[in-house]
C-alpha cells in the first residue's frame, strides 16, 4: 500500500542569524534568528510511504543520495512517523529550483518541504507551529521555511518552545534579495559542522548575549520599514556570525577576495544615498537587500563591478505549501 504527497518550500536568508545550537541534536539554537523567505526559489519534494519498502530512499535532483544525507531525512521522518504511529518506511524524492552548486543551502526549503509532505502524506493535519518544530530538527533554518513572509525563530529551551512564527506576511514590505554569486574553489565545511564549533570562539558568548538587542531592533525596523536603521544591524549582525566562524578553532573562513568587494561596495552606495545593505551566509555569496524601488540601480552597480558573474534576484516569498504529485 502506498500513501503519498507532495509539499514546495521557498529557501530563507536570515537577517538575525542562526549560528551554534544549545543542543546539537534537537537543534535548539543558542539564539533567536529572523528571516525572509525567497521567493522565486523553491524545492519540490513527493514523499511515498510504501509497504513494500524495507528502508527509507531518497533521491535529490534525480540522484540516489549518500547515507549522511539520508540519516537526516530519516531522522524526520522518523519523529513524524512516530506521531502518526506507524514504521512504513518512505521513498523521497526532491528537486531544487535553483542551481546546484552555486552554494545557495537548500536545506532549509528541502527539510521544510519534506515535513510537510510527510505530515500530509499520513494524514496528521499539524498546526504550522509544529511543523515548524520538526522541520527545525532536520535543519535549524527550515523551522523558517514553514510560515510565509517575514519570519522570527523563537530560540526557546526545548522542543516544545523552539518553533517559527510569521512577523508579517510576503506583501508587508517589497525588499529585494540579489543573490550575487561567487565562484568557489573548495567545498564550504557545512553548517551542521559549522554550529558544533561556535562555542570554540570567544566571540560567541558576546555574540549571543547582544542577541535579544539586535533582534528586537531587526524586528521593529522590518515592521515599521525602516530600511537606514534595518540596514546597519543586519549588516553588523552578520559581520558578528563571521567574527566567530573565523575565530573558532579551526577557523572557518567563508569570505572571498569578491565577497569583500561587494561588502565594501554596498557601504560605499549607502553613504552615497542609496538604500541597499548585504549580509553573508555560511559561503561567499553576498545576498544584497534593498527596497524594490532601489533594485534597479543597485542592479547596475552590481553587474559593473569585476567579480560578479551572475545575480539571482528573490522577492519575499509565502509558507511551504502542497502541490500536485
Ligand atoms: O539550518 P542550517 O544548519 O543550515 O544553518 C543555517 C546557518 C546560516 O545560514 C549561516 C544562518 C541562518 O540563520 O540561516
Amino acid at each position: 500500500m502506498i500513501t503519498s504527497a507532495a509539499a514546495a518550500a521557498h529557501p530563507n536568508i536570515a537577517f538575525i542569524k542562526y549560528w551554534g545550537n544549545r543542543d546539537d541534536l534537537l537543534r535548539i539554537p543558542a539564539n533567536g534568528s529572523i528571516s525572509m523567505n525567497l521567493s522565486g526559489l523553491q524545492t519540490r519534494t513527493i514523499v511515498q510511504f510504501d509497504t513494500s519498502l524495507e528502508e527509507d530512499q531518497l533521491v535529490i535532483n534525480g540522484e540516489s543520495a549518500g547515507a549522511e544525507a539520508l540519516q537526516r531525512v530519516s531522522a524526520t521522518l522518523d519523529r513524524i512517523r512516530e506521531l502518526a504511529d506507524l514504521k512504513t518506511a518512505a521513498r523521497v524524492t526532491s528537486e531544487n529550483s535553483f542551481p546546484t552548486g552555486t552554494g545557495i543551502a537548500s536545506s532549509a526549503s528541502a527539510f521544510a518541504a519534506l515535513t510537510l509532505a510527510a505530515a500530509t502524506a499520513l494524514g496528521l493535519g499539524l498546526p504550522e507551529k509544529e511543523l515548524s518544530r520538526l522541520a527545525r530538527i532536520g535543519s535549524g533554518s527550515a523551522s523558517r521555511s514553514i510560515p510565509g513572509g517575514f519570519v522570527e525563530w523563537q530560540a526557546g529551551k526545548d522542543h516544545a518552545s523552539s518553533y517559527a512564527v510569521s512577523l508579517a506576511g510576503p506583501e508587508h514590505w517589497d525588499l529585494v534579495d540579489q543573490i550575487v554569486l561567487i565562484s568557489r574553489e573548495h567545498k564550504a565545511v557545512s553548517s551542521s559542522q559549522g554550529h558544533q564549533l561556535a562555542d570554540t570562539s570567544p566571540l560567541q558568548e558576546a555574540r549571543v548575549a547582544d542577541a535579544d538587542r539586535r533582534l528586537g531592533i531587526c524586528r521593529q525596523a522590518l515592521l515599521e520599514r525602516d530600511f537606514p536603521t534595518f540596514a546597519e544591524v543586519v549588516e553588523q549582525d552578520s559581520n558578528l556570525m563571521h567574527s566567530v566562524m573565523m575565530t573558532s578553532s579551526p577557523p572557518l573562513f567563508y569570505w572571498e577576495p569578491g565577497t569583500l568587494e561587494i561588502m565594501n561596495a554596498v557601504r560605499e552606495w549607502r553613504q552615497e544615498g542609496l538604500q541597499v545593505c548585504y549580509t553573508v551566509d555560511a559561503g561567499p555569496n553576498v545576498h544584497v537587500l534593498s527596497p524594490a524601488e532601489h533594485a534597479e540601480a543597485v542592479k547596475r552597480k552590481l553587474t559593473a563591478l569585476t567579480n560578479v558573474k551572475s545575480i539571482l534576484t528573490c522577492t519575499p516569498g509565502g509558507p511551504a505549501w502542497l502541490i500536485e504529485p
